[in-house]
């Protein structure tokens, strides 16, 4: 055994989150070695009682049809409300604050129905260079539904030339400087692919005393920052949780709107049915009455298998604490970029800020990128890459191994060094 392994096993053996990992099921490789799994910032591995979960609820609907609404052992109408409370720890959100529904597309634009309200002389949003691009249609597709041109309506933060973070003193220069133009600022939380984090708290409060509304989208970010969304006033905030969170492909989205906006009778919103009062909704009057909460954003009544599998993996955030998973997760990714910077040196360049970034590690490499993804595929290590030249790799502080980073690096280093 190499002593960089042996290191990695010690430190293992030493960190009291390390036993998380038991609680997922691990791709195997076709030897059978567990994969070198590194792509949980795209999708999270399955927590094993995902599965019982959902056999539950299939049981349930099996024994009871529509009956289940009530008298399953969690019953389907209240089902969502399973997730609020590790919701709210999640995000740092109150339990009125957050709530699990939709897909994230969808929930970013009922946010910007609301929070979206342009006027003459404030009608400008503010994003991310690189910006996802399903974040930048759904802004696009907002400006011009209120009858404007993209062109005019959206500005792209503008890191120094050639770079693709962006300096964090910059950025608050570029709001003071479009501040009287300004409606909106809505950032990707970290960034999808430079995985940068943005001082939340600072752009908040800069953009509140300009009069500007700020809403992040924290695909990124929930189950990977630790978040005090309301204390940093973010008005609205949106994510997915088939990353970080582990619920599984194309799982519920979450929303957090912070308790200002509650009850406010001037708000457009889009709406439906599970959204009235739930004292009221099934005497299936023709008028909307909003719940007093988050939950007045709901539409539709949700999909339980789909609740299911995020309820199992939200009781391991609950187990382990998300400021717990940053702290570990800070220790892996500071040793992986130490491993990469000893032992591949100078063609591994990491762009993800030290000192402001989440679990996600995004990778220049010099050499030929595309041949080392490809090589790393064959060789057991799931990892993504972005042209042009970007691998992103995430050690996800759940269920990835300072063992896992250690064999990870040395598949870079051979295929490096040849
Ligand atoms: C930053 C960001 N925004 C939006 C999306 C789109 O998500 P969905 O297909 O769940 O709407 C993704 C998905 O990877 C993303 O990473």
């Amino acid at each position: 055994m190499s002593d960089y392994l042996a290191q990695a096993r010690e430190l293992d053996k030493q960190d009291n989150l390390s036993k998380m990992r038991e609680s997922f099921h691990i791709p195997k490789q076709k030897n059978g070695e567990d994969q070198l799994y590194f792509a949980g910032h795209s999708l999270g591995l399955m927590p094993k009682k995902a599965q019982d979960y959902i056999d539950e609820e299939l049981d349930a609907w099996k024994r009871l049809g529509v009956e289940g609404h009530f008298h399953a052992k969690h019953p389907w109408l209240p089902y969502h409300e399973n997730i609020t409370k590790s919701f709210a720890h999640l995000v740092g959100g109150k339990e009125s604050e957050v709530v699990a529904m939709n897909t994230l597309t969808v929930n970013l634009h009922l946010m910007l129905v609301s929070f979206y309200r342009p006027s003459k002389n404030k009608f400008k949003i503010l994003i991310e260079n690189n910006t996802f691009p399903s974040d930048k249609y759904a802004v696009d597709s907002q400006a011009r539904f209120h009858g404007y041109d993209p062109k005019d309506a959206i500005i792209e933060l503008q890191p120094k030339s050639g770079e693709i973070t962006v300096e964090p003193d910059s950025i608050l220069e570029q709001i003071e400087k479009n501040a009287d133009s300004l409606a909106l600022i809505m950032l990707g939380n970290c960034n999808y692919l430079s995985g940068q984090r943005f001082d939340f708290e600072k752009i908040v409060k800069l953009a509140h005393s300009k009069n500007i509304l700020v809403g992040f989208n924290l695909a990124h970010g929930a189950g990977n920052l630790h978040l005090k969304l309301h204390d940093w006033n973010v008005d609205f905030a949106v994510w997915c949780s088939y990353k970080y969170l582990n619920s599984g492909p194309g799982g519920l989205a979450g929303a957090f709107v912070h308790q200002n906006h509650h009850g406010k009778k001037d708000i457009p919103r889009f709406e439906g049915w599970w959204g009235h009062d739930k004292n009221s909704r099934f005497k299936m009057g023709p008028n909307f009455e909003p719940i007093a909460t988050v939950e007045a954003w709901q539409l539709s009544n949700p999909p339980i298998f789909q609740l299911a599998s995020l309820r199992a993996s939200m009781e391991l955030f609950d187990q382990a604490g998300m400021e717990n998973l940053r702290e570990r997760g800070d220790r892996l990714t500071n040793f992986f970029e130490a491993q990469l910077k000893e032992r591949v040196g100078e063609f591994c360049k990491v762009i993800s800020p030290a000192s402001s970034r989440g679990s996600m590690l995004c990778i220049r490499y010099a050499k030929n990128p595309k041949d080392l993804y490809q090589k790393l595929t064959e060789r057991g290590a799931i990892v993504d890459f972005r042209e042009p030249d970007i691998l992103r790799m995430t050690p996800a502080p759940l269920y990835n191994s300072f063992e896992d980073i250690s064999k990870l690096v040395t598949l870079i280093e051979e295929i490096t060094h040849g």
